[in-house]
């Protein structure tokens, strides 16, 4: 009997994800996958973490659950890495909620998460991604430009309003253009 591939067996968007969001890495054998229901509570723990130290707006688990499929994680034998890809308008959408494990930095973990929210806002045909954050230089790295956040539609600070930096945010803002 022919034994047929795995492959065939996903639906579409398992199919896409293995193509175009799961990267194998090298230097530490993680790859970066769809988030799924089991990996919330290590995801919030790891924004947590960089909450507290005020790098970012921390999640609560009830946003995590609500909010899922827009989550990739790095997974090396646990989550050590979460970015999150939110669309939030015509042709617009955000990466939120990067994070990497303070033993995984600098191994270009990071610029997997970025990557990979990257590729799908162009598969999903969204050609602009901005960014609020506090380490603009990282996002330089992938081609986002400076941008004064009141170009920015007004829908995005329906987050800020959760915010405890509400309205005297000092993040900067971002943006990447796709040239596809
Ligand atoms: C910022 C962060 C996500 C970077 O992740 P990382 O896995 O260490 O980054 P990478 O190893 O993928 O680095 C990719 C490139 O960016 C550079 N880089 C990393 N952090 C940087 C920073 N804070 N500022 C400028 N460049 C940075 C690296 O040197 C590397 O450059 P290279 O390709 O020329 O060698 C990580 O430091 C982190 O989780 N910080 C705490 C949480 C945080 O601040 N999140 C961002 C909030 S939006």
């Amino acid at each position: 009997m022919e034994l047929l591939p795995v492959s065939m067996f996903l639906g579409c968007r398992e199919k896409k994800i293995r193509i175009e969001m799961t990267k194998v890495l090298h230097k530490n054998n993680g790859i970066v996958r769809p988030a799924r229901m089991g990996d919330v509570k290590e995801i919030h723990s790891l924004l947590q973490n960089f909450a507290g130290k005020g790098l970012l707006l921390g999640r609560s688990v009830s946003s995590l659950y609500d909010q899922l499929r827009d989550f990739v994680v790095f997974d090396d034998n646990g989550v050590k890495g979460v970015c999150a890809l939110h669309i939030c308008w015509e042709n617009l959408a955000e990466i939120r909620s990067l994070a990497v494990s303070d033993k995984h930095h600098g191994l270009g973990v990071g610029r997997q998460l970025v990557e990979s929210c990257l590729d799908e806002a162009t598969s999903l045909e969204i050609n602009k991604v901005f960014t609020l954050t506090y380490q603009p230089g990282f996002f330089r790295k992938f081609d986002f430009k400076d941008v004064d956040k009141h170009e920015l539609p007004h829908k995005i600070w329906s987050d800020c309003l959760q915010c405890p930096q509400f309205p005297d945010c000092d993040e900067e803002a971002l943006l990447w253009t796709s040239n596809k």
